[in-house]
């Protein structure tokens, strides 16, 4: 799932970064993410935490608000 619309940059992407060590600030610097708009910056960083450790990319869940219906988007940061 593309989680930066503007840099279009998926979350697997962003998760095989952090399984690879680095940090949100690094990832960042790394492919770009929330370097536009920033409305991303939420999710990414919730990518990031989840993948703290060894974390498939298939055990990545977005999908608390994306069940309840919100867009990726319109959660306050
Ligand atoms: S959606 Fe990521 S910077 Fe705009």
């Amino acid at each position: 799932m593309i989680i930066c619309v503007c840099r279009r940059i998926s979350d697997r992407e962003i998760a095989r970064h952090a399984r690879a060590g680095m940090g949100f600030d690094d990832i960042q610097f790394e492919l770009g993410v929330a370097t536009q708009c920033g409305k991303c910056e939420g999710c990414a960083r919730d990518v990031v935490a989840q993948c703290n450790g060894a974390c498939p990319s298939a055990n990545i869940s977005l999908g608390a608000d994306l069940a309840q219906g919100q867009a990726w988007n319109t959660r306050s940061v």
